[in-house]
């Protein structure tokens, strides 16, 4: 388990080496998820259109490992941008990847650009 979550570590803007070409924009439900698969990863993608804004994080839940974020409803708190999880209801910021249940569990997040009708994810390698 320790070892499935060490594979995701949030990615900054900043920091991104590689744009992964995740699909076309019409791949992605509106204001739902989708998954991907990147190398050993799997990627929730959110196409968040309510806000016109798209996010990413790791589609396994911490809580109970399961993949299924990307099936999770979306939401805003606080004008948060967030997921819950479609188990146990346990909800995450979309933005930093914060619990907002208040506690331990945090997902990684990844950045998301839209070029012409293509989504891409930044990953680190
Ligand atoms: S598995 Fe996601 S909240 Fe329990």
């Amino acid at each position: 388990m320790e070892e499935l979550l060490s594979q995701y570590e949030t990615v900054n803007l900043s920091a991104v080496k590689i744009w992964f070409k995740a699909g076309s924009i019409k791949d992605f439900p509106s204001n739902r998820g989708g998954c991907i698969k990147y190398k050993n990863k799997q990627i929730a993608i959110f196409n968040f259109e309510r806000r016109n804004e798209w996010y990413a994080c790791q589609n396994a839940c911490p809580h109970k490992m399961e993949m299924v974020l990307s099936r999770g409803m979306t939401g805003s708190t606080d004008g948060i941008p967030k997921i819950a999880c479609p188990m146990h209801k346990k909800t995450f910021s979309l933005v930093d990847g914060s619990n907002l249940n208040g506690d331990d569990f945090k997902i990684a997040t990844y950045p998301v650009k839209i070029e012409g009708n293509e989504v891409f994810v930044g990953f680190l390698e």
